[in-house]
């Protein structure tokens, strides 16, 4: 009703002028930093992203995919690991055992990773449902995808600058990832609430806002979205 009123042209009798809030060290038009935070402590989003691999690093063993390197694959699959390999779209990436783009990667063949760490990628790739595809393919049964992506955030400085193509929503996610798995192989989470979202788009680093702070999870700000997918069996 509010609303209707408001572009009716009538307007609430609380105007508020600037200054009426307190912003105190974030009234700048500049963040604090450019690099997510990476020079202030570490970025606020990987505190949902590890806390989500944590979570389901029982699922990272076997052969495992990641993207760019294997960090996460090492740290969260430790001695459950047979065989670990990275993708890279460039070939100028020594870490990389496979080259190529993940929605069209004929070169990967099917069936063959127990599972998948797509951690900050997708919003990197125009076609997002090849890219899914390809994970769907070449996934063994029962294999699991351990994908996160970015909701509300800055857009990179550096290398991944030009190929920065979308940011999700749990809405969006699911159903991009509901036209390749089945739903009820698919479970998604929504990290971060307006004071993350915030910190997070000054550059603030994850040591200068509190657990209780990061914790709250309030579902109209998603500075996060984590999803696990399963292949069926
Ligand atoms: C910001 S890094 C994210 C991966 C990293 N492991 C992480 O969690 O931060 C971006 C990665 O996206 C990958 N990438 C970009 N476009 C891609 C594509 N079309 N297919 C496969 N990988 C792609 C690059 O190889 C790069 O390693």
């Amino acid at each position: 009703m509010q609303r209707l009123l408001f572009r009716a042209g009538v307007y609430p009798n609380f105007r508020p002028l600037p200054g009426h809030v307190e912003v105190g060290d974030l009234g700048r038009t500049q963040p604090f930093s450019t690099q997510f935070g990476y020079d202030r402590g570490g970025p606020v989003d990987r505190y949902y992203i590890e806390n989500f691999l944590q979570r389901e690093s029982a699922w990272v063993k076997g052969r495992v995919l990641e993207i760019g390197d294997n960090s996460y694959t090492l740290r969260f699959g430790g001695d459950r690991l047979t065989k670990s390999d990275v993708l890279h779209v460039h070939s100028n990436n020594p870490m990389a055992t496979l080259v190529g783009d993940l929605s069209d990667a004929p070169q990967i063949p099917d069936n063959t990773f127990d599972c998948i760490i797509l951690t900050q990628t997708l919003h990197l790739i125009y076609n997002l449902k090849g890219a899914l595809q390809t994970c769907e393919r070449i996934l063994k049964p029962g294999g699991v995808l351990l994908l996160t992506v970015p909701g509300i955030s800055h857009i990179d400085h550096d290398e991944w600058n030009d190929n920065w193509l979308w940011s999700f929503t749990a809405a969006s996610l699911r159903r991009l990832l509901s036209e390749v798995f089945p739903t009820d192989h698919l479970a998604l989470q929504t990290h971060g609430n307006v004071f993350i979202a915030t910190a997070f788009l000054y550059g603030m680093g994850v040591s200068e806002v509190t657990r209780e702070q990061l914790d709250f999870t309030d579902p109209h700000y998603q500075v996060i979205i984590t999803a696990k997918a399963t292949k069926p069996a």
